[in-house]
Formats: structure tokens, sequence, C-alpha cells
């Protein structure tokens, strides 16, 4: 049912209002429903959802919420209304804040958003990687001999971090900063958690580890400035990677780019990139190492992949089905957004429930991915639910890893063929066990939900 910013219940001055009650989820005192949060955010939303409806209201850490959820909510973040509804500036404030900087990609909505997402598209897009493939296979084998020694047992996500920050840094800025990535990682937890997502309380930023990670990162913002300016007149537009297209915007426009927004915008892509890419790629590694049955569909398809040593890139990810169904199912059971968070703009009725300018909101769009309706067995590892004619994740406002509606990831389709060639390479290359065969992956929740720091995999030899 199509929501609106009028609403189909709020009627005209000479009809009655007819407004549904807005249910309210009574929480533990202060915590609220933090608790429920903490645990399992996805589970969380989709059993509010189940026995609430697609509104509710609920409170965390003090703070009130609405919660909008299931293919309502999803469909309702694309429309005209929900763009107008809906924004995400307050979310980002405390980010934006914490670098001095005046407004970022993410915490920008309306006419600036657009702006900003112009200069950074060409930059975040898949043709940034256009061609360079084979030298993001070579950058995963130089992290296989780095990091996932023979014999060792290898904590997955911390791996995967080094080896994103290394992928991301040489693609789309030119370097790779290994020598920063826990300070990236420190960086970004308190970040996320203290001033985004909210979990954490404040006193965590005054942290000396905290503050040392954090002016590491000012300092590879700055090295990036100096490296990016010296290059500005001497890289053709059509050479230009991100960060050159960001310094181009501040020279050119610098009231689209000022100075003091470069860092948080240079830095971005570790942001976004990092956490997001990680977890779901540690995630894969899970599900296909527990379905052996797809684990062996998956050796077959990388083992023809690079059969002739070399990688062909055209239609990738269509030559790897079984992986990319893995890929897709992954992200649909583990997804590393669960909910997105916005801001009313001003009064609406969402599906008759009114919400009030300046409400805080949850947007739940990935509890349909949980659902039976749409999702035969939802709590089966299916892969093969994504091919035609099945294409379950077709129906509208039923999948979405990636977001809805304006914000929707910038990064999609270069994450796609990074994740795919990630794990594809990864694969290819070991031979992986988990701990024991009926290990049952532990997740975390901050700052955003994957697996837990401590998931292990054995490196029992190379395949090839
Ligand atoms: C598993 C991989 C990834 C997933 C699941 C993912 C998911 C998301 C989601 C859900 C959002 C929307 C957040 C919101 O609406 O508040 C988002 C935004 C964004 N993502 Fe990704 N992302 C991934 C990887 C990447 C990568 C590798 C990059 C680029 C390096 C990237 C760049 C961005 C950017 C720039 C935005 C902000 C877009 C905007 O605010 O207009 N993402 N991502």
């Amino acid at each position: 049912m199509p929501a609106s910013c009028q609403g189909r219940n709020v009627t005209t001055a000479t009809q009655t209002l007819e407004l549904r009650e807005t249910p309210a989820i009574r929480g533990l005192p202060y915590l609220g429903s933090a608790l429920g949060m903490a645990k399992d955010p996805a589970q969380f939303f989709v059993q509010c959802y189940r026995k609430y409806g697609p509104v509710v209201r609920l409170s965390m850490l003090g703070k009130p919420y609405v919660l909008i959820a299931g293919v309502e909510a999803a469909t309702f973040m694309g429309t005209r209304e929900g763009k107008d509804c809906l924004r995400s500036k307050e979310f980002w404030s405390g980010l934006v804040a914490e670098y001095g900087a005046t407004r970022t990609l993410t915490g920008e909505d309306g006419e600036t958003h657009k702006q900003l997402r112009d200069v950074m598209r060409s930059g975040y897009s898949k043709e940034s990687i256009k061609g360079r493939y084979n030298e993001i296979v070579d950058i995963t084998d130089r992290s296989f001999e780095r990091d996932w020694p023979i014999g060792s047992m290898v904590p997955v996500v911390q791996a995967m971090q080094y080896m994103v920050t290394d992928q991301l840094g040489t693609i789309l800025t030119g370097a790779a900063p290994l020598e920063y990535v826990q300070d990236i990682r420190i960086t970004i937890l308190h970040i996320l958690n203290v001033l985004v997502t909210r979990q954490r309380p404040k006193f965590l930023l005054k942290r000396p580890v905290y503050k040392k990670a954090k002016a590491r990162v000012v300092e590879l913002g700055e090295q990036m400035i100096k490296d990016a300016r010296a290059r500005y007149d001497k890289t053709a537009p059509e050479d230009r990677n991100l960060i050159d297209d960001i310094m181009a915007a501040h020279i050119e426009h610098p009231d689209v780019m000022p100075a003091s927004d470069l860092i948080v915008s240079l830095t971005g892509p570790y942001v976004a990139g990092l956490d997001t890419v990680a977890n779901t790629t540690a995630a894969i590694t899970y599900t296909v190492l527990k379905h052996p049955d797809v684990l062996r569909r998956v050796h077959e398809e990388v083992d023809a992949l690079f059969a002739d040593g070399t990688i062909e890139e055209a239609d990738l990810l269509k030559r790897i089905p079984s992986l990319q169904g893995a890929i897709m199912e992954t992200m649909r059971l583990y997804p590393i957004a669960v909910a997105q968070m916005r801001t009313a703009t001003r009064d609406f009725v969402f599906e008759g429930h009114q919400i009030r300018e300046g409400e805080m909101l949850y947007v739940g769009t990935s509890v349909p991915h949980f659902m039976s309706e749409y999702w035969p067995h939802p709590e089966k590892f299916d892969i093969d639910r994504y091919a035609k004619p099945r294409a379950e994740h077709l129906k509208p406002g039923v999948y979405s890893p990636f977001g809805r509606g304006p914000h929707t990831c910038l990064g999609k389709s270069l994450a796609e063929v990074q994740i795919a060639l990630t794990m594809a390479r990864l694969f290819y290359k070991l031979d992986l066990e988990l701990e024991t065969p009926d290990y049952t992956l532990k997740t975390k929740t901050a700052p955003t939900p994957g697996p837990a720091m401590d998931f292990k995999v054995r490196v029992k030899g190379l395949r090839h």
C-alpha cells in the first residue's frame, strides 16, 4: 500500500480524520529496547513487525523513535513522498561536527545531496575498477600471503578488513594505507557507535585510544589532500579517481566542497566500504563453508573462472551464478544495514499512522528479508532463489541489502564486483574449513552487524 505525505487516511477539513493508534513498546527504564536491539537487531525488527505491524514506537537509551518496517517502508523510501518526508541529516551531524566539517554525502538531503553524489558518482562507480580486475586479484593474493598462513586459524573479519582497505585504497584513492587500518577501524567504530547509531555513550570519545587513532586518520587525510592537490593540474579529467574528483570539486566549486569537508570526504571510502565489505565477505566465508554442496559448486565455478590465469571482465557475475547466489543469499540473511535511520522532515501519515515532524525513525528495510510471504523457507540458505524463474528478490520492496531511496549505496556495483572477485579468489586459492563442522556463527552488532571478531577459519592448504 503506497504511503504518502498527505496520507490516504488524512482527509480534507470537511471529512473526519481516520488515523490508527500507533502501538508502543514498553521497554526497560532508560534502556528502552536497547537490549533486544543489541542482541540481534534484524530479528528484533522482524518480531516488532510481526507483533505490532508496520509502525511502532519504541525508545532507546532515553530517546524516542518510530520504527517503520516491511515492504511498505522499503517501497516508501524510494517514492517522491518518502524523499520529501525523510531526511538523513541528524544522524550524521555528530560525525560532521567531529571532523569540523559542514556536511557529508550521507548526511545531506535534497539538492546539496544530489550535488555531492554527482561529484562522487564516477569515482565510486564500477567504471573505476574497469580494466583493473587482475590488479584486485593480485592485491587479494598478496593479502592471502600476508594474513592467511597455511596451518593457521585466521580471524576472518580482521583479515578481510586489511584486504578491503588494501583494495579500496589502491583502486579508489591510488594508495593502500595499510599502516592506518587499525586507526581507521578504531575511529570508524567509535564514531559509528557513539555519534551515528548512538548505541554507545559519549564518554568513549574521550578515550586516548580513540583520540590517537582519529589524529592518525586526520594525518592520513591531510596527506591525501597534499597528494591530490599536487596531482590536480597534471591529471586529465578522464583519468581522475575519486580523490581527484573531490579535489577538483574543491578547487573549482569550493561552495560544494569547502576545505573543511575534505578530510571527511576523502576518507569516506573507508567509512563506507571497510566494515560493510569486510563483514559481508566474512559472512560469505562462513555460509559457503557451512554448506559443503554450495562449496563444491563454487569450487567448480571458480576453477573454471581462473583456468586461464587471467580474468575476463565482461559479465563476471553472470559467469559465477552459484557464488553470486551465495553472496546474495548471505546479504539477505546477514544484512549489514538492518535499518536506515532518518528524521521526519514534516508531519506525515504512513500506513494510517501519524508521524510528526522531527521524530526520529528507523526504517526497517531488511524485515522482508526474513518473511516467508516473500521467501519460501526464509531460514534456509538457498542459493538458487535468485535465478529465473524464481527470482524471489525481484518482488517490490523485499530485498534491500544496499538500502533504498536517495541514499542507496553509491558503491553498490563496485562492491558487487569487489565482493565477487574476493570470494572467487578466496575459494580458488585457499583450502579452508570451519573450526568444527558443526560450528555456528556468532555475530556482533556494533557498529555494523556481522560475524563476531573471533570467527576463525583454518587454512588447511593451498588449492592452487
Ligand atoms: C557489502 C557491501 C556494502 C553494503 C551492503 C553497503 C550498503 C550501503 C547502504 C545500506 C547504504 C545506505 C545507507 C543509508 O541509506 O543511510 C550505503 C551507502 C553508501 N555506500 Fe555502501 N555498502 C557496501 C559497500 C560500499 C562500498 C565498497 C562503497 C565504496 C567504497 C560504498 C559506498 C557508499 C556510499 C558513498 C554511500 C552513501 C550514499 C549516499 O549517502 O548518498 N558502499 N551503502
